[in-house]
């Protein structure tokens, strides 16, 4: 049987969130303080329906995955306390902060070792749907469980009548409970290693109780590290509002959305009118569609209607200056090196897949010189290359970009923080440079992150 809980259920069992108008005072007060993250394993094990008790990593005792909220144009902070027996950081996923908040060993931070603790603080530009997960050891970390939702809430309440967060992945278990290994290695030089049991929010296709008939904001996050989602809602009516945390110019109606590994996506969605009628979100995938989690209406019906949906406020992102943008090639590809990578921040001791023909040479103490180095505050047109037959989704932290046009499809002119390029897809991509610091920029399938496909860009 699948527990049932409502927004302010799941809210309060958080018990991280920062202050948001529809919370009582009492928990405003407790948001005035910096949250703190412990990562650690859970004394509770994780219950899944057709496997054993499951030992995961957690950020919060019992409370898996957390979600913390901050407000945009808002200072915010988290504390982070390492009580795991290896070095750990935290990466807030598609947030534009200051470069040395940003997680990454080495490149911008000292990895934290057991008992290190280091505070996060930035004031978040975007409103929208962001997550945030260790960038050390992260294939295992994260495959262990350790991730949660950033939601950074808009300066104006949309008026939306439910808000759902559902961090989607999948566990690689075995029926016993115990943990398959991460990776095949042959896995690994293709599409990536999938896990055995999906879920979203830990729980497999859990159901939520929403207002019948109202408008409700779903934000499904992409946590997994292989699976590549086609997100549809066969049975209610739902719009796309945002992309990867930006809101998209002309929201339309969702048929069928791919969304990689990292990414998220925000939707508006129609519930049925009729109490207790239930309904799916689905992905598809290989082996046929499952769901993602299930909604259920509940009490009288407030009769609002998709084409009320509310326009989000664009985020504060530059768009590039057509005519001084610099032309720059970034080309994905397999790599010719064999040697394995360094394992501080661990290293799946293959080297697969490079970028612009190099392949990464790990978290190390001396990283490799920045692939390329951009002048800050200026325009340039990046055309992202995919020499491989798979489709990567390529993320850039500590800035935003668009996206502009491709040689195989149409694709919708998002702002974002991650291009899914298909197979042998020629994608150009806007970007201003106005970010100063190092920027990672990695393919989030973890496995070809960790195996070459990784770089990182100068902003200076
Ligand atoms: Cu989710 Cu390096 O990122
Ligand atoms: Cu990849």
């Amino acid at each position: 049987m699948s527990p049932s809980f409502s927004r302010r259920t799941l809210l309060k069992g958080a018990g991280l969130m920062a202050a948001s108008a529809a919370v009582p005072a009492s928990l405003k007060a407790l948001a005035a303080t910096t949250p703190e993250l412990t990562a650690q394993f859970d004394k509770n094990n994780l219950m899944l329906p057709g496997a054993a008790p499951t030992r995961v990593m957690t950020y919060e005792q019992g409370h898996m995955p957390p979600i913390l909220r901050a407000r945009q144009g808002k200072p915010f902070s988290f504390r982070l306390v390492n009580r795991l027996p290896e070095p750990t950081t935290i990466h807030s996923h598609g947030i534009r902060l200051p470069n040395e908040m940003d997680g990454v060993p080495f490149l911008t931070q000292a990895a934290l070792y057991e008992d290190d603790s280091f505070t996060y603080s930035f004031t978040p530009p975007d409103a929208g749907t962001f997550w945030y997960h260790p960038h050390c050891n992260s294939l295992e970390q994260i495959g262990y469980g350790l991730a949660g939702a950033l939601i950074v809430d808009e300066a104006k309440d949309p008026g939306f009548d439910d808000d759902i967060t559902l961090v989607m992945r999948d566990w690689r278990l075995r029926s016993d409970g115990n943990y398959l290994p991460f990776y095949k290695a042959r896995s690994s030089a293709r599409a990536g290693t999938f896990g055995t049991i999906r879920t979203s929010n830990w729980q497999q296709a859990p159901l939520y109780d929403v207002p019948s008939g109202g408008l409700v904001r779903l934000r499904l996050i992409a946590a997994d590290v292989t699976r590549i989602y086609s997100i549809a809602s066969p049975q209610m009516k739902a719009m796309i509002i945002a992309v990867d945390g930006n809101p998209v110019s002309s929201p339309s109606l969702l048929e069928t959305m791919r969304i990689g590994p990292g990414q998220r996506l925000d939707l508006a969605i129609q519930i049925p009118q009729e109490e207790g009628t239930t309904a799916k979100i689905i992905s598809h995938s290989g082996s046929g569609a499952f769901a993602v989690a299930r909604l259920r209406a509940n009490g009288a019906s407030l009769k609002r209607h998709i084409r009320d949906t509310p326009q989000l406020p664009a985020n504060p992102v530059q768009d590039i200056d057509p005519k001084t943008a610099e032309p720059v090639l970034m080309e994905f590809s397999a790599s010719a090196e064999k040697a394995p990578a360094n394992i501080i921040c661990g290293s799946i001791g293959y080297t697969f897949w490079a970028i612009n023909q190099a392949a990464w040479r790990g978290s190390t103490a001396n990283p490799t010189e920045p692939m390329m180095t951009f002048k800050l505050g200026k325009s340039y047109r990046i055309t992202l290359i995919n020499r491989t037959p798979h489709t990567h989704p390529v993320h850039l932290h500590g800035m935003s970009f668009r996206l502009l046009n491709s040689n195989k499809r149409q694709i919708p002119n998002y702002v974002t923080d991650t291009a899914l390029l298909l197979p042998d897809e020629r994608m150009d991509i806007g970007l201003v440079a106005d970010n100063p610091g190092d920027w990672l920029l990695h393919c989030h399938i973890l496995e070809h992150q960790k195996s070459g496909m990784s770089s990182f860009v100068r902003v200076e």
